[in-house]
């Protein structure tokens, strides 16, 4: 048998075309395209690369996001699941709910063929971000927005969830987050979507692994807490108290380290610049001062004085940027799956390409029992 990694770190589970990493050198690339490159694009374009391997040119574009928009909205049933459960369960929660009871009615739920996964993960990637403004509008009891088809997807999934149409800058920047947030090679959740793949699970039931593996706080879940560090630490003035106590009890701040990054995730860097656009555009640099203030003192005290390299990863500007949108922080993990799904789908679609069971195996570290006494007699003992 192999070696043990504990965490599996370092192990090569399995090949892909669908993107690369360089941890040393801070390189990400999603089909052999730089993401400062992909950061130019719309999300639609960077769906389409990712799900067909290609840059779409005008057409395929324009074909592409008149097939998508008009199947944005839920079926009544679907609707009233979000209806019945919205006071109880979490968004993220939501989202697996919904996009159970979704499968049930799709009418390639049990066709495993290419061209049926490229029409159901259409209809995912269509329908998810109305899940989350639907859930988040019943749950303000507020009536639900329905979808705008003239509205590209991130714009319109603004527009449902706040009512009205955002501006050019909010657009965007929901873009650049969907775009940088949507594939990242074998992360913990596209792992767990490639092992349902692996056992011939429908599509569905590979997302909503994903979904319930990006929910834990060491991966997608540190968005949300990196808003909610924000407002508990409250003013940049009080920044360096909070963060040296962090430090001092060892607590790991949230937004910082990554397990194969050992420079500044590249995601990092663009965020960190959009995070100024937007602060500049609304006239309030208090989020974006207190986040430059912590990463200064994360980069002497951990970086420098301790020489660990825990630098910004993707969730800590990003969840800057959450607060400029006055996104609720408990959406900010559901957002993150939304701009994630994409890329969940390119892989289990990979997957089932060229398909082997995942099976791993595991080091027994128990003990072995006598094997001459009889079960029977142990168990009265
Ligand atoms: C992402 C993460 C889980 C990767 O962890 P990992 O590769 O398993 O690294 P380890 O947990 O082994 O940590 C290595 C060392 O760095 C420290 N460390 C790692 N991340 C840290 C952080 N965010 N703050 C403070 N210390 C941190 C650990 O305490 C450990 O120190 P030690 O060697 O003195 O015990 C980890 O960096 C983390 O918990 N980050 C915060 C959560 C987060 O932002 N997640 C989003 C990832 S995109």
């Amino acid at each position: 048998m192999s070696k043990f990694k504990k965490g599996l770190e370092g192990i090569i589970a399995l090949e892909t075309e669908i993107s690369y990493i360089d941890g040393e050198k801070g390189i990400l690339e999603y089909r052999g395209h730089r993401i400062e490159k992909l950061a130019e694009l719309s999300y639609e374009e960077v769906v389409h690369l990712l799900l067909y391997d290609k840059l779409p040119n005008t057409e395929e574009l324009n074909e592409f996001f008149n097939k998508t928009k008009v199947i944005r909205e839920l079926d009544v049933r679907t609707k009233e699941v979000i209806h019945y459960h919205n006071f109880n369960i979490e968004a993220m929660d939501a989202l697996m709910t919904a996009l159970a009871h979704i499968s049930q009615g799709d009418p390639d739920l049990n066709v495993n063929t290419p061209e049926a996964n490229i029409r159901k993960a259409l209809r995912l990637i269509a329908k998810a971000p109305t899940i989350v403004a639907y859930y988040q509008r019943i749950h303000e009891g507020k009536e639900i927005v329905k979808p705008n088809e003239l509205l590209p997807h991130c714009s319109n999934f603004l527009y449902m969830l706040r009512g009205e149409v955002p501006t050019k800058l909010e657009s965007k920047i929901l873009d650049l987050d969907f775009i940088l947030s949507t594939e990242h090679e074998l992360n913990a959740s596209t792992f767990a979507v490639r092992v349902t793949a692996s056992t011939l699970s429908d599509i569905h039931s590979a997302v909503i692994s994903g979904i319930g593996t990006l929910k834990g706080v060491l991966h997608g879940g540190a968005r949300l807490a990196v808003m909610n560090m924000l407002d508990e630490i409250g003013s940049p003035k009080k920044t360096e108290e909070y963060i040296m106590n962090m430090i001092n009890t060892k607590q790991r701040i949230m937004g910082f380290g990554h397990r194969v990054y050992r420079v500044v995730d590249p995601r990092a860097n663009i965020f960190r610049d959009l995070a100024k656009k937007i602060a500049e555009e609304k006239k309030d640099m208090k989020w974006y001062d207190m986040a430059t203030k912590i990463e200064e003192v994360v980069t002497r005290e951990l970086v420098e004085k301790q020489g660990k390299p825990i630098y910004m990863n993707v969730d800590f500007y990003s969840g800057v940027i959450y607060k400029y949108l006055e996104i609720p922080p408990k959406l900010a993990t559901a957002i993150f799956a939304l701009g994630r799904i994409t890329g969940w789908l390119a892989h289990a679609m990979e997957q089932y390409s060229d398909n082997r069971l995942i099976r791993p195996r595991a080091k027994y570290i128990g003990e072995h029992h006598s094997q001459d006494k009889e079960i029977s007699k142990l168990t009265k003992d």
